[in-house]
């Protein structure tokens, strides 16, 4: 911070934004623009806070990059990015949201004629190149947070690669918060003059390196290891607020249960403070935070408090917050990891990476010299691994596969990866795309079934169900359950922790056959004119998410579009199809339909209430959200695996009858039962 800065007094800098003139990048800007006018790729190398994100698309902007028409597109990894973001920049530059910047994320466009600067998540990006293969619309592209390595960024990289031939006139920009440039740099040298491979590399891209004006960060270890690092972690919080100067606090955990415990366990230990110490004031971080408890977190404290962010790895890099000196990083981060020989995604938590940990600690240097303390031993930090296994590697593929097929690239497993994903988890996606029809025995994306399936902007077994309604009669219900869907859990919520009025409500949606048809009688209360009329009043009294709701109306709406597109209609019953589906009750219809879209996700209740799947024998449970988890069921079918605390739940379920999964996936049950 500078002089000026201090003697304006910390009041007045919360209301103001730092200038830019003061980023870090600021002096870069024409080296920048100097570089991105002159090679196709440039890679740009910085810290944090350096102001990449915010800085860039201006300068491009003010550069003139849109003077002939076109856009800017940043990519984040995560939606929260994006928006937040957008506003910030929109902000800046003194213009509404959605006008000059906007963002679009999925199934939510802030865009307008206008927009010039566009932040779009890597995967949102990959999906407009379905109908723009060659990105025409941009003149530059910058891939942001690259070395997060997320699954839709990694592909974008490779397929920008693929783009550059055709367009030489597109500029790509990677940027990238760690030491990874050189590695994106190999991945783009074009490979095919074999002369002089370093010059033709030089000709072709560049490394733009931010020099940070980060401050030094004292690391301190445990001397011996815990075995409850979030209990260690508050203690350490305590402490800190005890005996250490002002400066407010970042402590890393991994996800909502983490977060919740350590504000549960930091609430009882401040009410033993006296009265006139100094306040210490919890707050949550994580991605589903709604706008105005994310405002909580980015406000200065009062006077005389210290705030306690306790955050994901969101706030390792994507997010900055102004004011942190201490960093305690739990050194643990809940990351995906799909296991194909069970077709389970689940979420496990392990150590971070050594660059996580470093990135992490950066965080309390930002604006004066800081501490991180690192809930783990000096030994146990040095036997991490350098860096985050790339998310290509422990995810299921087949969403992405099927994606990469309609762009009609038809052999993936010569596509040209940043890393190869392990065959194993190819080999499963295409066998999950082939029993779904998306994919014939040659390997070949079907038509129209699996090129409709990679345009629905649904995961392929929801997808594939929706687009068999109408053999069963039940679009219109399946459109508001495959809308429902898309809110991940997130229709109910519990008003201040009360549990027993949420069950209470949810209960009066509930019908027998499960979780689906509960919530499509949710989308019906909610939009019946009679009952909720659209109302946020009813959705209080039902312990339902107003903003959800009203999102799942928007959602229905634009795959309704989609359909409409494809030329699909409401009633394209034949009548065959209506002698086998008449007389049913229009539910078994929709437990069928499902059922011939999430055959691969079934499993049987032992008679302890607990689930086994087809040919597997971990032993599910049911989540506390679904009807299933008090009721008895036979055979069901569920849209989601998750494992939290050792245990492994699947959620959203629907009763199925055993025959049906035989009679809708012959295929894939013969294999099963071999
Ligand atoms: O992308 P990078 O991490 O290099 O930096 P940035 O996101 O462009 O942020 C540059 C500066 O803007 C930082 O000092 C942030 O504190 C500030 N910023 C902010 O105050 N509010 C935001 N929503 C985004 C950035
Ligand atoms: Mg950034």
């Amino acid at each position: 911070m500078s002089e000026e800065e201090e003697e304006l007094g910390t009041e007045l800098i919360a209301e103001l934004y730092k200038p830019p003139a003061l980023l870090p990048i600021a002096p870069l800007k024409d080296p920048l623009l100097y570089a991105i006018e002159t090679f196709p790729v440039t890679i740009i190398v910085g810290e944090t806070g350096s102001g990449k994100t915010t800085q860039i698309p201006q300068f491009l902007y003010k550069g003139g990059w849109t003077n002939d028409g076109s856009q800017i597109a940043v990519t984040q990894p995560r939606r929260i990015a994006a928006t937040s973001v957008s506003a910030r920049v929109a902000e800046e530059l003194g213009c509404q949201l959605g006008q000059e910047v906007g963002y679009s994320i999925q199934f939510e466009d802030v865009t307008s004629e206008k927009t010039k600067i566009k932040f779009l998540t890597d995967g949102l990006l990959l999906r407009e190149m379905l109908v723009d293969p060659l990105l025409k619309r941009y003149s530059v592209v910058m891939v942001d947070e690259a070395h997060e390595r997320s699954l839709s960024s990694d592909i974008l990289l490779s397929l920008l690669k693929k783009v550059l031939r055709a367009r030489p006139d597109l500029r790509v920009v990677v940027s990238s918060a760690t030491l990874d440039a050189e590695k994106f740099l190999d991945f783009f040298a074009p490979d095919d003059g074999q002369t002089v491979h370093s010059k033709t590399k030089v000709d072709y891209e560049t490394i733009v390196s931010i020099e940070g004006r980060t401050h030094p960060v004292d690391i301190f270890y445990l001397s011996s290891p815990t075995n409850n690092y979030v209990e260690k972690a508050v203690d350490t919080a305590l402490l800190i607020h005890n005996s250490e100067p002002d400066g407010d606090i970042l402590l890393f955990v991994t996800g909502r249960e983490e977060i919740d415990d350590a504000i549960d366990m930091v609430a009882d230990r401040i009410a033993d403070l006296g009265p006139s110490a100094k306040k210490l004031q919890p707050l949550p971080l994580y991605a589903g935070l709604s706008t105005e408890q994310q405002m909580y977190v980015f406000q200065k404290a009062d006077q005389n408090t210290r705030k306690l962010i306790v955050s994901t790895n969101i706030a390792e890099a994507s997010i900055t917050i102004d004011g942190i000196t201490y960093v305690i990083d739990t050194g643990y981060v809940k990351l995906r990891a799909y296991d194909p020989v069970l077709g389970l995604e689940r979420l496990n938590i392990v150590p971070v990476s050594k660059a996580s940990a470093t990135q992490r600690a950066g965080r309390a240097g930002r604006t004066r010299p800081g501490k991180c303390f690192r809930m783990y031993t000096e030994v146990a930090y040095d036997a991490l691994d350098d860096a985050t296994f790339p998310e290509i590697q422990r995810s299921n593929l087949a969403p992405v596969i099927l994606q990469l097929m309609n762009l009609g690239i038809q052999n993936v497993v010569r596509f040209d990866f940043l890393d190869n994903p392990p065959s194993a988890l190819v080999v499963r996606a295409l066998d999950l795309l082939f029993s779904l029809g998306a994919v014939d025995a040659y390997g070949r994306l079907t038509k129209p079934l699996g090129a409709r399936m990679a345009e629905l902007p649904l995961e392929p077994m929801l997808a594939r169900a929706l687009l068999n309604a109408p053999s069963f009669g039940v679009l219109s219900e399946m459109l508001t359950i495959a809308a429902m869907m898309t809110l991940q859990g997130t229709a109910f919520v519990a008003h201040d922790g009360n549990n027993k009025q949420l069950e209470r409500a949810r209960s009066r949606f509930a019908v027998k056959e499960g979780d689906h048809v509960t919530l499509y009688n949710v989308y019906q209360a909610f939009t019946n004119p009679a009952v909720g009329k659209q109302s946020p009043q009813w959705c209080r009294e039902n312990c339902l998410n107003y903003k959800a709701m009203l999102k799942a109306v928007s959602v229905r709406k634009q795959l309704r579009n989609s359909l409409d597109r494809m030329g699909i209609q409401e009633n394209t019953l034949t009548s065959s199809d209506a002698i086998r589906v008449g007389g049913m009750e229009v539910t078994e219809r929709v437990q069928r339909c499902l059922t011939t879209g999430f055959f691969a996700q079934a499993a049987r209740m032992k008679s302890d209430g607990s689930f086994v799947a087809v040919g597997g024998d971990t032993v599910l449970w049911a989540h506390p959200s679904s009807l299933f988890f008090h009721r008895k069921v036979d055979w069901v079918v569920y849209h989601e695996i998750q494992e939290s605390k050792g245990k492994v739940y699947i959620r959203d379920l629907t009763s199925v009858e055993m025959e049906w999964l035989t009679e809708y996936a012959p295929e894939y049950y013969k294999v099963k039962q071999r």
